[in-house]
């Protein structure tokens, strides 16, 4: 199990000062020094117990035979040595900013340090902070790891200690926050109840904690498991590899991270084929791979959502194995299974996605089974109210082994049409505009095999759930018309859908601006996304090279105005375009039966740095490295600031200093600006973006611009007014007051 810390029940944070809310590391490791040179002791050794610790403790550890006396003195004259130095005393990074959204949060604080009150009194002082309670040394008889500080703080603020959260970057103040009861958060790199990287962390995430629910307007991540990072050097993803990179992850502002399937699976369909849903495949890492995983991502404030794939099993799950033996079985009626058509072929014309008929015939019951993906992939039932209570059961296990929700595969296609009547053909020479699928299944209206309307009641049954662990559900569904969409995510239905309009589309910049417009109108709950697994990528699609990338960004800056969730599909954050996989080197059950269609290009490892196996193995990976450029790489893009990295690192940074601005409406409106960009408007927000491939000169800016794609310059504190020219795909984030 992992505990996730409850950020929306803290109603105080109770912060040490020294190297927590002050930065004084310089001006504390003089003083020691010099003491220790006075005292004849070491310094190195004085360093190393002295942090968090008073220095009277510090002082007996160090000098045993000091009588009580001699401490006090010798305690005092590191304090006065203290005094006479607070040149390079300042706010640490990320104070002020907790302390503004503290104020606007109205969360009471309080500092509570192993300082004496006139060195804490000076050092605020020159640091510029003023806490409202400042409880030091001198208010306890005992200091750090002793709780009565953190136990006062609490009483002074008529705060229960369980409601504290305690701050600190050191064992002996995380020993007192504990002792007291109270969850902590713990500064480099130690390990709290939360483990932050900086005070602008736990702003973000105070910040985001009050935004109720969680998922709203959050930054999620896909990570399609098999291609993201290897640990073991066998070639294939794994979780350990997952947990490793969450580091990129947190910099990046990534939120809710979406894990592809990571059950046992004979990985025909590389995950989306299970064969055990209460098993985590070995070649991921197994179970406890994946409770690390969710213990460090917790610690870290992010969220983890599985992938619920309960429209079909694996044929080598038990329940179809002893279905498909015997028709008595009780396990028959969890697969769909039919007589032959009278001519002994296939009982009705419905084509899997992979290429042939979705039925299989099966000799040992002389009966066919459905399977809308590959023969190994049999379609469940989900007219039996038994497999119905089976995958509720299934849902509650992993929510309460600490997953925070699901994307739910393929949402839209668990029911069937009772009759299983045929579906009709396209009037000749029309095709689908779906991708995804072969040629066939595009010719034909999928009036009877997919998006019945039953599904919305299996949601709501899944809400319930959901809401019972504050999980979230977010739902694959291939309906590209927003306002059917809207109806997924109705009333007590899924909590979000993805729409893949953008997923879909090549490059037409009216298209894509009209495409937008209408989804904006159908529903605030809508998932934004430009990629996943089973498509192109958006760089390719939007035109490859520069402009695909410049495009694919101006949307990023649009959707990150947008209510509703905001994803990325690995490797989108640096810009990459399709892999590029030679024939007979795919892996794709799709790309055999339509080599044009092949999800390979999608799927090869992400690029971590230059060189054999990319970072993402030692060995050699199970689909080809995608013939990368060494620029294309996490590690080539890190320190250039104006690369895409970065750049997207910036819009969500940028995005994360407004969410309180985001979350106060979602009602966004298209807007017309002095020139044809275009532009919407949510509250004091503005996203403008230039998607047509001209400049535009002249703009007026409404509000001040806190972002700009081409001008990493351009930030909430120094923002730029008046007048711009946009250049082709150039975007910008507008805050007014
Ligand atoms: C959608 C998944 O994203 C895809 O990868 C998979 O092949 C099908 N569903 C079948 O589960």
């Amino acid at each position: 199990m992992t505990r996730r810390t409850d950020l929306a029940a803290i109603e105080a944070i109770l912060l040490d000062m020294d190297g927590t809310l002050v930065d004084s590391d310089a001006s504390v490791e003089r003083a020691w020094s010099i003491w220790a040179k006075e005292y004849g002791v070491d310094p190195g050794a004085v360093l190393d117990i002295a942090h968090g610790s008073p220095a009277a403790r510090t002082v007996r550890r160090l000098l045993p035979a000091l009588d009580d006396e001699a401490v006090m003195a010798a305690a005092q004259r590191q304090h006065a040595l203290q005094y006479e130095d607070l040149a390079d005393v300042t706010a640490a990074p990320g104070a002020r900013l907790l302390l503004a959204t503290l104020d606007r949060l109205q969360l009471p604080w309080a500092v509570v340090t192993s300082a004496d009150g006139r060195l804490a009194k000076a050092r605020l002082h020159a640091a510029g902070i003023d806490p409202p309670v400042l409880l030091t040394i001198d208010d306890v008889r005992a200091g750090k790891p002793d709780p009565e500080g953190y136990l006062e703080a609490a009483r002074r603020l008529r705060v229960a200690p369980s409601a504290c959260l305690v701050v600190e970057d050191s064992e002996p103040g995380l020993a007192a926050g504990r002792a007291a009861g109270m969850p902590t958060a713990a500064l480099r790199g130690l390990d709290g109840d939360l483990s932050l990287p900086g005070l602008g962390r736990l702003a973000h995430l105070l910040q985001r904690s009050r935004v109720r629910p969680w998922w709203r307007d959050a930054v999620g991540y896909q990570v399609y498991l098999p291609s993201f990072a290897d640990s073991t050097g066998d070639g294939w993803g794994d979780l350990t590899g997952v947990s490793a990179r969450l580091d990129h992850l947190e910099r990046l502002g990534v939120e809710v991270v979406w894990l592809t399937p990571f059950y046992r699976s004979p990985m025909r369909d590389h995950g989306y084929d299970i064969a055990d849903y209460r098993a985590v495949d070995p070649s991921f890492g197994g179970q406890a791979a994946l409770d690390g995983l969710l213990a460090q991502a917790h610690r870290r404030g992010m969220r983890v959502i599985g992938d619920l794939v309960v429209n079909h099993t694996s044929d080598a799950h038990p329940w179809f194995v002893a279905a498909s033996a015997c028709a008595a079985d009780p396990h028959r009626d969890y697969y769909i299974w039919r007589d032959p058509a009278p001519d002994g072929g296939p009982p009705n014309n419905w084509l899997s996605h992979f290429g042939g008929p979705a039925w299989t015939f099966s000799p040992a019951t002389g009966q066919y089974y459905l399977h809308l993906f590959r023969p190994e992939q049999p379609d469940l039932n989900w007219r039996n109210p038994a497999l119905a209570a089976e995958i509720d059961a299934i849902a509650e296990y992993w929510l309460s082994r600490g997953l925070d929700g699901f994307r739910i595969d393929t949402a839209g296609y668990l029911v069937k049409d009772a009759g299983l009547r045929d579906n009709p053909p396209l009037p000749a020479g029309r095709i689908l505009p779906a991708r995804g699928v072969t040629m066939d299944w595009r010719r034909q209206e999928h009036r009877h095999d997919i998006h019945q309307p039953g599904v919305h009641a299996i949601h709501e049954r899944w809400r319930r759930i959901a809401d019972r662990h504050d999980a979230f559900l977010v739902g694959e569904v291939y309906e590209l018309d927003p306002r059917a969409l809207a109806r997924f995510v109705e009333g007590e239905r899924l909590h979000s859908s993805f729409w893949f309009g953008l997923v879909e589309t090549d490059w037409d910049a009216d298209r894509i601006d009209t495409m937008i417009e209408s989804a904006v109108l159908a529903s605030p709950r809508l998932s934004w996304v430009q990629g996943n697994h089973d498509r192109s990528r958006a760089v390719t699609r939007f035109g490859g090279g520069l402009r695909g990338r410049r495009r694919s960004l101006a949307l990023h800056a649009l959707m990150a105005l947008l209510p509703g969730t905001f994803w990325l599909y690995q490797g989108e954050e640096l810009g990459l375009g399709d892999g590029r996989v030679s024939p007979g080197h795919g892996a794709d059950p799709l790309g055999a039966a339509q080599p044009e269609e092949s999800r390979d290009v999608a799927r090869t490892p992400m690029p971590w740095r230059p060189g054999p196996g990319l970072g993402f193995t030692t060995g050699h990976p199970w689909l080809p490295d995608g013939a990368r450029g060494d620029g294309e790489t996490v590690a080539a893009q890190q320190d250039d600031p104006t690369s895409h990295l970065n750049t997207l690192g910036r819009l969500l940074a940028t995005r994360r200093r407004l969410t309180h601005v985001l979350a106060a409406t979602d009602d966004v409106r298209r807007v017309r600006l002095t020139a044809p960009v275009t532009a919407y408007r949510r509250g004091a927000l503005w996203a403008v973006a230039n998607l047509r491939d001209t400049p535009v000169a002249d703009l007026h800016l409404p509000a001040p611009a806190v972002f700009d794609t081409d001008d990493p310059g351009v930030t909430p504190d120094r923002p730029r007014t008046g007048y711009a020219r946009l250049a082709p795909q150039q975007a910008l984030l507008l805050a007014g007051e």
